[in-house]
């Protein structure tokens, strides 16, 4: 007879087969599994759910993931760079509307000139903010060097999706070349907690070829990578990229999604102080993706505040939302929608994640 999910739950530590089974969890079972999280997770890290202002500022990218909208070997994609003043505007926007703290997301690129380009920018933002903002960077792998200099200039957190924690998975979904190492990223996520950010890591979800077990391999490696925070959401294939090939082979769209509610619904019981993501590929699957998400487990929102004219050539999937509003739009809708989920704003604070508080003083 299997362990039933109300027994799983209540275990202070879990097995891989438990993860499992919380994982693959359908129909009543699943229902009540999320319900149960739903109602104990409050309890430990509170109502507040942070904003992460996203500013997509580059689509220029070095990488070619096989999966991704924006690899450079898509000729269809409109390259675009916004300037560091729009960036500013931006920034300045996040700050105003008490958004507490800005990503800067771009494509992958590590040569002088854009290094050099980001850890100015980082200045000047902290600069025009009074240090008020707080700032992530995700923009791929990059040197000890770099790491350091951006983190001096005012960074203090770094997202860095591991995308699967599996070898061989890895090198199904990424080309076999050395930009693309699998070992070269995860001592990037060990360089990152070295130089002090809050480290962030991620996978996607409902990948060809990924299993279940692949999954729980992913949420043990984030605890035994001990991170700060996380972002994971669902795989959707993008017409334009080698892995469509596959795509009668996956799973379909809305189990895709319950997978991913899944994989948050359960780390946040295997790590219940990170902060974690509502992942915007939710809402690409679900308008209420996101908000589900919250339901279950996450605590951070990053309202895209990309300057509007540019968001349709920031396509790493299809139907991606929101590429057609302004970011007040996004404000308005997303406070209702947050207040709906019976959550309060964290307005005008950085939110940072207690777990990094805990790590580095030694007691996790
Ligand atoms: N589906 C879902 N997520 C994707 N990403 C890239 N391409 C896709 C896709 N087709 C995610 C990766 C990357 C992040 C910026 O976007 O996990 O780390
Ligand atoms: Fe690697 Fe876009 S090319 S995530």
């Amino acid at each position: 007879m299997q362990e039933k999910i109300t027994d799983i739950i209540k275990k202070e530590s879990f097995t891989k087969e438990d993860l499992v089974r919380l994982l693959s969890s359908e129909g009543e079972e699943r229902a009540v599994f999320l319900k149960k999280v739903a109602k104990s997770y409050i309890g430990t890290i509170g109502k507040k759910v942070y904003f992460r202002g996203l500013i997509e500022f580059s689509n220029y990218c070095t990488k070619d993931c096989l999966y991704c909208g924006i690899r450079k070997s898509n000729s269809k994609v409109d390259r675009y760079n916004i300037d560091d003043d729009a960036i500013l505007e931006a920034a300045r926007f996040a700050h105003q509307n008490r958004y507490g703290s800005l990503v800067l997301q771009s494509g992958e690129r590590s040569d002088d000139a854009f290094v050099e380009r980001i850890e100015n920018l980082l200045r000047r933002i902290k600069a025009e903010t009074n240090g008020e903002l707080g700032i992530t960077i995700s923009v791929g792998e990059q040197t000890e060097e770099t790491f350091r200099r951006w983190f001096e200039a005012g960074a203090h957190r770094y997202l860095l999706r591991i995308e699967s924690s599996n070898r061989d998975l890895y090198y199904k979904i990424h080309p076999q070349n050395h930009k693309h190492d699998f070992d070269t990223r995860l001592n990037c996520l060990h360089l990152l907690k070295k130089t002090g950010y809050q480290t962030g890591t991620g996978v996607m979800i409902g990948l060809p070829f990924q299993t279940y077990e692949d999954l729980a391999d992913d949420l043990l490696f984030m605890k035994e990578l001990n991170v700060d925070m996380v972002g994971m959401g669902p795989f959707i294939e993008h017409h334009d990229t080698p892995l469509y090939q596959y795509r009668d082979q996956l799973w379909p769209l809305q189990r895709r999604f319950e997978v991913a509610l899944n994989m948050i619904a359960t780390l946040r019981l295997l790590m219940p102080d990170i902060n974690m993501v509502a992942a915007t590929a939710l809402q690409a699957i679900d308008p209420m993706g996101r908000e589900k998400a919250l339901r279950v487990g996450a605590n951070i929102i990053m309202p895209n505040i990309t300057p509007t004219f540019h968001r349709k050539d920031y396509q790493l999937y299809e139907n991606k939302p929101c590429t057609d509003e302004g970011a007040d739009d996004c404000t308005n809708c997303l406070n209702i929608r947050i207040e709906m989920a019976g959550r309060e704003i964290g307005y005008g604070e950085w939110g940072d994640s207690r777990h990094f508080f805990k790590r580095i003083s030694g007691k996790q």
